[in-house]
């Protein structure tokens, strides 16, 4: 559903994406690993238009990514959680999540996404600003979801969250996938990508330089320790 053919950008005169490509498929799970600084999430927001494609392109279901103005990047069905989060944090949780949301779908699909997080129903007056970590980082996949994504790109979902809240992440995460959105996930915590999706990738440089499956990544010490810089 989602490819990247040998995908340049350019921060300046800087040259940071030297020909990434992947791919993925309908409903699949697919990691982007690598060392700070390689290109991750300057990947992420090339497929999102925020950082212009200087060569080759991205498509999706058929549309040329690179060819459309960002803003409608959104509404071809995929939906993007940057680093950081992105949630704004002056409004409410039910302000967060009603922005882009068409009025008259707005009750069911709140009542939907509440099913899956109950914690964010019981503070929907509360200031987004004001949610713990992990909370937040709930409302921001939240606000993504209420969209109906078919895909979710997820830069760094656990970042600076307490690890007891991780398996939370980890668990409404897998459940999103589990409803047939395809995923592409970036992320620092190897066990977390290793857990939810089936085929990694690992970026150095600004390309692709390895590709496994999650299974045989999950014993091949030498490459993690390569790549990564992790010893298992
Ligand atoms: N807005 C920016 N302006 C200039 N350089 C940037 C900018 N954002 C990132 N970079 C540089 O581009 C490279 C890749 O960054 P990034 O995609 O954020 O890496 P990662 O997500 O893998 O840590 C790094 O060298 C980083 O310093
Ligand atoms: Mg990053």
């Amino acid at each position: 559903m989602l490819e990247l053919n040998a995908v340049h950008a350019h921060y300046g005169k800087v040259h940071v994406l030297q020909g990434t490509s992947l791919k993925v498929a309908d409903g699949e799970a697919v990691g982007l690993l690598g060392r700070n600084g390689v290109g991750k999430t300057t990947t992420l927001k090339s497929i999102m238009g925020l950082v212009p494609a200087t060569g080759g392109n991205v498509v999706f279901d058929g549309t040329m990514l690179t060819q459309i103005p960002p803003h409608k990047i959104p509404g071809t069905g995929i939906g993007y959680v940057p680093q950081g989060r992105g949630i704004f944090p002056t409004l409410s949780v039910r302000e967060n999540l009603e922005i882009g949301l068409p009025k008259a779908a707005a009750e069911e699909t709140l009542a939907h996404v509440f099913e899956r997080f109950p914690r964010l129903k019981e503070r929907l007056r509360q200031a987004g600003g004001t949610l713990s970590g992990g909370e937040q980082q709930m409302l921001a996949i939240a606000r993504c979801l209420v969209l109906k994504p078919r895909l979710l790109i997820l830069d760094e979902p656990t970042e600076g969250i307490m690890p007891i809240l991780v398996q939370d992440i980890r668990r409404e995460i897998a459940a999103v996938n589990g409803a047939g959105v395809s995923l592409l996930l970036v992320e620092q915590n190897i066990k977390t990508a290793l857990k939810l999706c089936s085929r990694i990738y690992i970026m150095e440089k600004g390309a692709v330089v390895h590709e496994a499956r999650a299974e045989d990544l999950k014993n091949d010490r030498e490459t993690l320790h390569r790549y990564l810089g992790v010893t298992v």
